[in-house]
């Protein structure tokens, strides 16, 4: 039906005739001659209706906004002064001869063109509601084709490295990444499920048990959990699984992997190496097991400091083992206003933080006179002067302090760092991934009051001594690695266990029993038993990369038909209910029916 796409007309193409397809953008009405500027998925091009041809004139001033026409007319240069600097085909334009109206459209409930400059004035829901007509902008357009050329990218890179693309099943059994299954009831077996996989972790570790040596996957994962930015209940990974391969190989392997992305889509050149933090460095000067290292603030440690002070939320702390006190200095703080600083207070307390005690230094050299601080009073003068030593406070700084049990003043102290970060215009403008390393195996539950797995139950400990991981489960590390971007979980993974007694002592750590681990995991084990070998993988977050990689502000403007918030669709608007013979089918009893009963 056409002979060029509107976007790849240029002054190359002067004198041509062609043939166009697309949808009117804009039309504007000059006294006399009317201008269309068509769009497709490569771009816009004006087309220009003279009276002089009555039969397309006429019918050009019929179209509306978002019809689909074709068009036939001749590529010519735009008068002199008339030209658009700002637009690609914005040298030329099409001088039309005939007009064909493809399809007419309703008015549109937002429209393609505003929404290109700030798609913050449309609702979400709305974009959602009429996600064809949101595709249509070309930013949309852009991330959708970003999104092709990376998994293009991956998909060579990992053909090239010898891996397999093998796909697992989707009706499966659930398996444990922490967050709740999507069930799907089976007709054929009335009252039993299948669970939408989470990660197709325990298929891949079987793949290398068969022999495939190196898998890969870009796969869909279902997780039922509360959403966020970063988040949707259905989103896709690169499933990575390798066979006698230790951490570092794998980790210089997909180290590779996103240096060849980057420079491929972005033209960027990440570093070489990634640099590696300890689980537990970055706890302590970030407060977060994905630190943003653009941010040049950083958590330090005072406890010591303030074992003896006055003030019992501080020294309570210091001699608390499971307690915390942090200092973070924030350069120039001093200009904040006492309304910006209870502002601040308010957002650590979403955190659990129980208030923000702060020094603000005026004039170093004048000692406490130089200083202003709601918590001077408790403090002796040399525990101030040893606090603004350590974090390096100079002349206009402020720093503000945390006191509480670890995990609140990490928290909140973490999040407090990247809001002043972002607040403050602080972020540097660069790449900075990171890998996270020597995670501990286990992190203690105190609501279910028993030990959780940190990454998941089939990740492998450091320890090779099934006596001494058991005596001590809290001191274990585990071989996993998290690859941060830019203070974003873009990636996680680990060296597997693949003996089947370690397996075993985990589960048990776990508090699974032996006959809950039979029934969940047994296939597992049996498989454990036939000849395992070392193994191990990871999984990036595609929608995630892609997230970063377009500078989207949510997993949802790189994902084509995401869901909202609440996990719905407001497009097809799933979920919805099925009729009573479609749930009796199934084997599943209506509400009224249960309640009654
Ligand atoms: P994990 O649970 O860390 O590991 O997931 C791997 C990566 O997937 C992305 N991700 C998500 N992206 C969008 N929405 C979600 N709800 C979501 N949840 C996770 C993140 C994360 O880093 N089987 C293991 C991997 C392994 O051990 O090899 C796993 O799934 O970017
Ligand atoms: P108060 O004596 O409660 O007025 O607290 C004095 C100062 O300490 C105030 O600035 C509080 O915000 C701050 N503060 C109170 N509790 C904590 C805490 N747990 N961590 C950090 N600062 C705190």
């Amino acid at each position: 039906m056409r002979s060029h796409y509107c976007g790849h007309l240029n002054e190359s193409s002067l004198g041509q005739d062609v043939e166009l397809c697309g949808w009117v953008h804009r039309r504007r009405d000059h006294g006399g001659v009317i201008f269309v500027d068509l769009r497709d998925r490569e771009g816009l091009v004006q087309v220009v209706f003279d009276p002089e041809n009555p039969e397309t004139f006429m019918t050009a001033e019929r179209v509306r906004s978002e019809y689909v026409l074709r068009i036939k007319g001749t590529v010519r240069h735009r008068p002199a002064g008339t030209e658009n600097p700002n637009m690609a085909t914005g040298q030329i334009e099409i001088a039309c001869q005939s007009l064909e109206i493809l399809n007419r459209a309703e008015p549109p409930p937002f429209s393609v063109v505003d929404a290109i400059s700030d798609e913050s004035e449309v609702n979400e829901e709305t974009r959602l509601r009429y996600r064809y007509i949101d595709l249509r902008r070309p930013q949309m357009l852009q991330r959708l084709r970003m999104r092709a050329q990376v998994t293009r990218t991956l998909r060579g890179f990992l053909d090239a490295q010898g891996f397999l693309d093998v796909e697992t099943p989707i009706l499966t059994k659930s398996t444990p990444e922490g967050a709740r299954d999507y069930l799907v009831p089976s007709r054929t077996h009335p009252g039993e499920f299948f669970a939408l996989p989470q990660s197709p972790q325990l298929f891949k570790q079987l793949l290398m048990m068969g022999g495939l040596d190196r898998y890969y996957q870009i796969v869909r994962c279902f997780r039922d959990e509360d959403l966020r930015a970063d988040r949707q209940p259905e989103f896709t990974q690169i499933d990575i699984e390798t066979s006698f391969m230790d951490e570092d190989q794998i980790m210089n392997l997909k180290e590779d992997m996103l240096r060849e992305l980057f420079a491929e889509v972005l033209e960027v050149a990440l570093p070489k190496p990634f640099p590696r933090m300890t689980y537990a460095e970055a706890m302590a000067r970030f407060g977060v097991d994905k630190p943003d290292l653009r941010i040049p603030l950083e958590l330090v440690d005072i406890g010591d400091l303030m074992k003896n002070v006055d003030f019992k939320v501080f020294s309570g702390a210091a001699n608390d083992p499971k307690g915390r006190v942090a200092a973070l200095r924030l350069p120039g703080g001093g200009a904040l206003s006492r309304k910006e600083i209870d502002d601040y207070t308010q957002f650590v307390a979403i955190y659990g933080a129980k208030g923000l005690a702060y020094i603000k230094v005026n004039d170093r050299a004048a000692g406490r006179e130089g200083l202003q601080s709601p918590i001077l009073k408790f403090i002796p003068d040399d525990v101030v002067e040893a606090i603004l030593a350590r974090t390096g406070a100079e002349n206009n700084d402020l720093v503000f302090f945390g006191a509480d049990k670890a995990t609140v003043v990490c928290e909140s102290l973490g999040a407090l760092r990247i809001k002043l970060g972002h607040d403050r215009g602080l972020v540097e403008r660069e790449w900075r991934p990171l890998w996270v390393v020597d995670f501990p195996m286990f992190e203690w539950d105190e609501k279910a009051n028993r030990w959780s797995a940190l990454h998941h139950p089939f990740t492998a400990p450091t320890v090779n001594d099934i006596e001494q991981l058991e005596a001590n489960p809290g001191a274990a590390l585990s071989r996993a690695y998290d690859m941060v971007l830019n203070g974003t979980e873009a990636g996680g993974g680990s060296i597997r266990i693949h003996r089947p007694e370690m397996q075993a002592a985990v589960f048990r750590i776990l508090g699974i029993g032996e006959e809950e681990a039979r029934d969940k995991f047994g296939f597992l084990l049996d498989a454990l038993t036939y000849g395992c070998p070392p193994h191990g993988g990871i999984a990036f977050g595609l929608d995630r990369l892609v997230m970063l990689m377009s500078g989207a502000q949510s997993i949802r403007d790189v994902m084509a038909f995401p869901k909202t918030q609440t996990a719905a669709c407001p497009l097809t608007s799933a979920p919805s209910p099925v009729g009573d013979t479609h749930l009796r089918e199934l084997g599943i009893r209506l509400r009224a029916t249960t309640t009654a009963a």
